[in-house]
């Protein structure tokens, strides 16, 4: 994809020189509301839900996406995808309470946690929530709950690991036999025997293999794994499974050589053998579902920023922001990257390589290495690219650096839907002692 193409794919644009996001001039939003702030777009979400949504409904229409919100779990966010009708995939009872907050009927939640504590059960069984188990220890604690609870059991699902994983760094890579997360091949039927031993009746199954994955061909493999097993429950146990849920982890194109995830193929080499599977055994209707976070949310949001320090140290260009890995870790986690341009373009200057370095007390604190940018100069404005996924939600306040405010912007007009934070906001749950007094 040409540059300005890929730019125009985000909803950015420079108009006389002026970086446009959503129709907005970024420069007026960074002086309105202040720097470093969260930009997102609220359009584009609704854009993002729809393109894979139709995708899917054109295969197989008994069908939900359920957004992951470790994503991104502002309750504005969440009401602009409820009304969509997404659905959600949580992975706490704080996620799970921000989304009831926010409206989302329990029934449109799936509660994947993983190291489940018996609260967590109570939690999700007091709310209706469905759970989805990660370890074949928790089937009997949470049949434990149900009965404690005197409720009618819901569905139960496991989250499978299909040993093979794939994700944009090795943190994010979910499968594989020495992966924490979900229970492997040799103890499925074990696990789904004991869950009706049990009484439960309505069965759920899931797996998902890791985040950021850009190669359909990942999805292929685990799929084809994933359907083998399921395969293998219908002929020993001939359950008819209510969902069967693909996870999350369809990638985007952070980089501007990197082009959009093919989306037919996806509709090719997942939710076809499974409609084949449908269609070939007798398992009922399942739901298919899946569990995107970063492919809806990621390309809806900009971090702005201002530059106050160009420090050249005789070897290399530092430009120092007023955003660090407080407000946005990816960088500095995973080394991943997220493409930074300028607010305002200016003709006729050089092009330099820059680091763009955060205010962090941490050499590790750079949130984009060896930059080609137009000659920058002390309170240029940047924007950071691609933030609305694990953006705000991983930020931190280290070093006592307030989180950033975060802005929606809607066909050219803009709301904030969370307060920069206070220092008092800082200290406000801090106890002194009378000893101390
Ligand atoms: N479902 C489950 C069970 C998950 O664990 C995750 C992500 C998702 C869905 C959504 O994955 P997505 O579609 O967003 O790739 N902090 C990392 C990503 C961690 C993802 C963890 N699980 C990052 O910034 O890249």
């Amino acid at each position: 994809m040409e540059y300005t193409e890929w730019l125009k794919y985000k909803d950015l644009e420079y108009r006389d020189g002026i970086l446009y996001f959503e129709n907005v001039n970024t420069l007026d939003l960074a002086k309105k509301y202040g720097t470093p702030c969260y930009i997102i777009n609220e359009n584009m979400i609704r854009k993002r839900y729809n393109e894979l949504k139709n995708i899917i409904d054109s295969e197989y229409i008994k069908n939900d996406i359920h957004f992951a919100v470790k994503a991104n779990s502002n309750i504005s966010i969440l009401k602009i995808l409820d009304s969509e009708g997404s659905h959600f995939d949580c992975t706490s009872r704080g996620e799970i309470y921000t989304c009831l907050k926010a409206g989302i009927f329990p029934e449109k939640i799936i509660y994947t946690g993983n190291m489940f504590t018996n609260e967590d059960f109570e939690f999700a069984i007091i709310n209706g929530v469905v759970v989805n188990l990660d370890s074949l220890s928790q089937l009997e604690r949470l049949e434990r709950a149900y009965n404690k609870l005197k409720k009618e059991k819901k569905p139960v699902s496991f989250r499978i690991n299909p040993e093979f994983g794939a994700g944009h760094h090795i943190h994010d890579i979910t499968a594989g036999k020495d992966i924490k997360f979900g229970i492997l091949e040799d103890q499925v039927i074990e696990a789904y025997k004991k869950a009706r031993e049990l009484g439960f009746r309505d069965f759920g199954i899931h797996q998902h293999i890791g985040s950021g994955i850009n190669n359909p061909y990942d999805f292929e493999r685990a799929t084809k794994k994933f359907l083998s097993i399921i395969k293998k429950i219908i002929d020993s146990l001939h359950i008819k499974f209510k969902f069967i849920d693909f996870g999350g982890g369809l990638g985007i194109p952070y980089h501007p050589e990197e082009d959009p995830l093919d989306l037919d193929l996806y509709k090719e080499i997942v939710i076809k053998p499974f409609k084949e599977l449908v269609n070939t055994e007798d398992i009922g209707e399942p739901i298919f579902k899946i569990e995107p976070g970063r492919y809806l949310s990621a390309e809806s949001s900009i971090i702005l920023t201002q530059i106050n320090t160009i420090k050249d140290n005789g070897y290399k260009l530092f430009a120092g922001i007023n955003a660090g890995f407080n407000t946005l870790i990816r960088p500095t986690m995973y080394n991943s990257y997220h493409h930074i341009i300028v607010c305002n373009k200016k003709e006729k200057v050089r092009k330099l390589k820059y680091d763009i370095a955060g205010p962090i007390c941490e050499s590790g604190d750079i949130l984009g290495k060896e930059r080609d940018l137009q000659e920058l100069k002390e309170q240029d404005y940047l924007a950071i690219l691609d933030t609305g996924a694990y953006g705000f939600t991983m930020s931190s306040t280290y070093n006592s650096r307030p989180r950033p405010a975060e802005i929606l912007i809607k066909n050219g007009r803009s709301f904030k839907i969370r307060e920069a934070e206070s220092y008092d906001n800082l200290l406000k749950l801090q106890i002194i002692p009378d000893h101390l007094k």
